[in-house]
């Protein structure tokens, strides 16, 4: 079974309740300012979906068709209950693996790049630049080594502190959030193309 089968399985196995994301991790989306913004391997959405709640539009990229499909049944629901006042969340969605040299190829440009709860490969990094817009942030919030020790985790999806710090040296880092010396799960980097 293929990796996006395993993944696939996982969604279609969920409940029909649309994904709460973490009061953590919706602190630091609530940092990057409205915009075209790029979330990429998005699952069921649950980032997106926050986002586009605060005005972004999205373009939500994963390879588990069973996420996306999700994800679109969630933004379908709310246009149904659009008369109760509630805005048409602004969600495209596409199905593309990202370990792939040409993944990103033809999505454009964006404000804002995020990638939540995924650890990114090297490769993945170094074309994140290209698809940014002067301004534009990227920022990558996933689980670190503490993670793994209370949870068994598989450490290798697990960040290592200050792992990514001189990943990228065409964006300037503004944030740098060290998971371990603060007792949270999650380390985070902020980065902005200038
Ligand atoms: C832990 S989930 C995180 C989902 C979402 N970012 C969130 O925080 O709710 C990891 C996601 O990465 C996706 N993924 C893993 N490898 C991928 C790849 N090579 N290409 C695209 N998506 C991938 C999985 O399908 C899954 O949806």
């Amino acid at each position: 079974m293929s990796r996006a089968d395993l993944w696939n399985r996982r969604y279609r196995d969920k409940t029909s309740v649309a994904p709460e994301l973490p009061v953590e991790l919706q602190q630091s989306l609530a940092l990057l300012p409205p915009g075209h913004t790029l979330d990429l391997a998005c699952g069921d959405g649950a980032a997106s979906l926050y986002l586009a709640g605060r005005g972004h539009r999205v373009l939500a990229v994963d390879f588990a068709i069973e996420g996306l499909k999700r994800l679109q049944r969630f933004v379908t629901d709310s246009v149904a209950s659009e008369e109760l006042g509630k805005r048409k969340p602004e969600i495209e969605t596409r199905e593309i693996d990202l370990s792939l040299p040409d993944a990103l190829s033809g999505l454009g440009r964006f404000d804002n790049i995020v990638l939540l709860r995924y650890l990114p490969e090297t490769s993945l990094l170094q074309r994140l630049p290209e698809l940014m817009t002067p301004g534009a942030y990227l920022l990558i919030k996933t689980l670190n080594s503490d993670y793994h020790r209370q949870t068994g985790f598989p450490e290798r999806f697990c960040l290592q502190p200050e792992a990514l710090k001189d990943s990228l040296p065409a964006l300037t880092l503004v944030k740098y959030e060290n998971g371990l010396s603060q007792g949270a799960l999650y380390d985070s980097y902020l980065y902005l193309f200038k």
